[in-house]
């Protein structure tokens, strides 16, 4: 048996657009992932979120689920447009009060709260208004932190600004794979500048109106970088990825500067001042880790922007998406640890995501027998302790996800849930991995 440190956080993660459905209620506005959707040929048979696991009008039978599993740590994302329509002024109030009986709920079951304040779906009025490669829009992003901050700050214990700014950057902007589709080398470094802006604008606002012993931090996915071979090449086209995947979130957010290298893209650096720099590094409490895999990348002069592509190694095993491995999860954190013990002592770690996508289905008798989830998790789970056992500071660790649900452009068929959704009936089914992870919560570790 191993055992982790008392008040472990034991959690699951969600997002708003890919479990709430009732995106025409209420009172919501339009978000860009609505827009998105509507645009046949984006989204695996052209699917929406528009029900997805109905998890608005479902949200106290899932917090029962967990409650009932022994889960202590919810991480769920608020939907911007539900809160301001507009993106930005009038508030909905009926928005607020959604989120606020959910954390009442949770916090009546002994489960914290950790809302997320932006997992992708923005307020199409502010793209419309140039999204975030416009300035304006992360100063809009601060206001809606107050809003959120002042309705639910005096209850959430924890806060996260943004889930992974890289995805939202390079997904959305310059591979135009996810919302709002656009493919612009500048825009994209722009939206990477402003989602970092905004993170330190968000801690700012968040700080001023909520409970002082509030923590709040942001969510990265981080991966380590490993090259294909021992070749200079590789090595460095590993280096230059490590750049453009890891280094450029974590320096501005743990540290208020560049990282070095980046005077040698081919980028508008001047649009940074000093005094932004400072912003993104406004001090966080905790980094939040969602890892997945880790990359493995060969030299390719034809591959734009960095001349460095992605690989699959041989021999690996792999799931429905990504190479599984779980080691890279240690590696990981060790390394974030040991580049930020100095400048951060006081600095927490928490895993934010992790999991695993498996084609399972209900069996049967009505069970779940997602056996290779299990494995997934126990084996990362261990890895995370083996880390912890060498001094990094890590304080949760948070399944992704709860429910299975609309995994953006790949839509339905993939299944990250440790809850089974029926998306015809929205019948809820506990997997065996969502019992198995209850007991590890409960017990608050791994058996042999
Ligand atoms: C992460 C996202 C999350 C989900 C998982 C599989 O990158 O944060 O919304 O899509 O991957």
């Amino acid at each position: 048996m191993i055992t982790f440190p008392d008040r472990f956080y034991w959690g699951t993660s969600t997002s708003a657009y890919q479990i709430e459905g009732a995106v025409n209620e209420d009172g919501r506005g339009v978000s860009i992932w609505d827009t998105f959707c509507r645009t046949s040929g984006k989204i695996y048979h052209n699917e929406n979120g528009d029900v997805a696991a109905d998890h608005y009008h479902h949200w106290a039978e899932d917090v029962d689920i967990m409650a009932s599993l022994g889960i202590n740590a919810y991480r769920f994302s608020v939907s911007w447009p539900r809160i301001l329509p507009e993106g930005r002024g009038k508030v909905n109030t009926a928005g607020l009060d959604f989120y606020d009986r959910l954390v009442d709920a949770l916090l009546a079951n002994h489960i914290t709260p950790f809302p997320t304040l932006y997992h992708w779906d923005l307020p199409q009025p502010l793209q419309d208004a140039g999204g975030w490669p416009e300035r304006a829009t992360a100063e809009a992003f601060a206001e809606y932190a107050a809003v959120l901050g002042r309705r639910l700050g005096d209850r959430v214990p924890c806060w996260i600004t943004h889930n992974e700014p890289m995805v939202a950057a390079y997904a959305g902007h310059l591979l135009g794979e996810n919302a709002p589709g656009v493919q612009d080398i500048f825009a994209t470094f722009s939206t990477v500048v402003h989602l970092l802006l905004s993170h330190g604008l968000a801690v700012q606002a968040l700080r001023s109106v909520v409970r002082p012993d509030a923590k709040i931090g942001i969510a990265l996915n981080l991966s380590p970088i490993h090259p294909a071979s021992d070749s200079p090449e590789d090595r460095q086209a590993a280096d230059i990825y490590d750049l453009g995947a890891n280094r450029i979130f974590l320096e501005p957010v743990l540290y208020g500067r560049l990282p070095a290298g980046m005077e040698a893209l081919p980028l508008p650096l001047d649009m940074i001042s000093a005094a932004d720099l400072q912003t993104m590094g406004e001090r966080i409490d905790f980094l939040g880790v969602n890892y997945y895999t880790r990359a493995v990348v060969q030299h390719d002069p034809e591959a734009f922007p960095l001349n460095a592509k992605q690989i699959q190694p041989e021999g690996s095993e792999y799931s429905q998406m990504w190479e599984i491995y779980p080691p890279g999860i240690g590696e990981l954190l060790e390394r974030i640890w040991n580049e930020a013990k100095t400048a951060r002592p006081d600095l927490r770690l928490m895993v934010t995501e992790n999991g695993v996508c498996v084609a399972d289905a209900v069996d049967f008798d009505g069970r779940v027998r997602d056996t290779r989830r299990i494995a997934y998790l126990r084996d990362h789970i261990g890895e995370v302790w083996k880390a912890m056992q060498k001094g990094v500071p890590v304080d949760g660790y948070f399944v992704w996800s709860l429910l299975d649900n609309f995994e953006w452009n790949l839509g339905y068929q993939m299944r990250f849930g440790l809850v089974h959704i029926n998306f015809d009936t929205l019948k809820r089914t506990i997997k065996d991995s969502g019992r198995w992870f209850g007991g590890v919560a409960r017990r608050n570790g791994l058996e042999d």
